[in-house]
């Protein structure tokens, strides 16, 4: 099966035992002994499952995992340790690890996980394809009206994604790549625009998108609890958004109502001094 797969271990002959088993089995395999050098590869894009080690030197595994589920969460990880605590691995699966190896691993549990690794990844992919593209047909003339409107203006760019995050509520690669080829720029520069300005997102919103204040007033105030409970009602997590995309859940330092805290705002409607019990009542009120 065809894929490429990124070892992460501190320890090179793991590395080089992954790729000694998988290389046979028509797989792509590199390594990298550092988790910030891993960072580093996966955004260049193109790496379909990550196997880390959960203990390294500078950054950790599991800082590795939440950075994937950021920023590129189509990649599938396993996560190989030798010591696993049920705290860490909890973690890690609550961050949508596909497996996990204990170590010493024999070859045939290796190829099996990464076999399932692959398939994960592949299935995330098609999923996310349909799922953007779904939105960015939908809307593909406004779109095209806004490049169309903006492309001839200096520093065009910006305002093209202003707009065009209005029209979606996110610009993911999908609509990126439009853009980039429209301007006649590389996608990489779009990318690059998008991530570095905060109020631009890749992550689509829900019809209605909840946000939990976490700032000082809010957080003596249990915000931690109402952020807890939305995400076991909604089953998803910061940052997410519900199958059904009705809900997306985001955090928030401070939306300056701290005399309301604890503050929780749904869309525009404000929910002041919230109860963590009663969440689900919140919930209800949207349709
Ligand atoms: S800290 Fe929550 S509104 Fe200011």
């Amino acid at each position: 099966m065809e894929a490429n797969i990124l070892i992460v271990d501190d320890e090179e002959v793991v590395i080089k035992s992954c790729e000694r088993i998988l290389k046979p089995e028509g797989y792509s395999v590199r390594g990298t002994t550092s988790a910030r050098d891993a960072m580093e590869i996966l955004k260049n894009g193109g790496t379909d499952v990550v196997i880390t080690d959960l203990k390294m030197p500078d950054v950790d595994g599991l800082e590795l995992i939440h950075w994937i589920r950021d920023n590129t969460p189509q990649t599938a990880v396993v996560v190989i340790t030798g010591y696993p605590s049920q705290e860490s691995i909890k973690d890690a699966l609550e961050h949508g690890i596909v497996d996990y190896l204990p170590k010493p691993f024999s070859p045939e549990l290796l190829i099996d996980v990464a076999e399932k690794a692959v398939n994960a990844a592949k299935a995330r992919v098609t999923e996310e394809r349909s799922f953007e593209e779904q939105d960015v047909e939908a809307q593909i003339d406004r779109i095209m009206e806004i490049i169309n409107e903006n492309r001839h203006k200096p520093g065009a760019l910006i305002p093209i994604l202003e707009q065009v995050q209005e029209v979606l509520g996110y610009l993911p690669p999908a609509v990126q790549r439009i853009i980039a080829k429209e301007l006649n720029i590389p996608v990489s520069e779009v990318h690059g625009v998008v991530s570095f300005y905060s109020f631009f997102t890749m992550k689509p919103k829900g019809k209605h998108n909840i946000r939990v204040c976490l700032g000082t007033a809010c957080y003596v105030k249990r915000a931690q609890e109402i952020l807890q409970k939305l995400k076991e009602k909604l089953g998803i997590e910061e940052g997410g958004i519900t199958e059904d995309r009705k809900f997306s859940l985001e955090t928030v330092r401070c939306l300056g109502a701290c005399g309301l805290a604890p503050v929780v705002m749904v869309g525009s409607n404000v929910h002041a001094g919230v109860d963590p019990v009663k969440v689900e009542e919140i919930l209800k009120q949207y349709d």
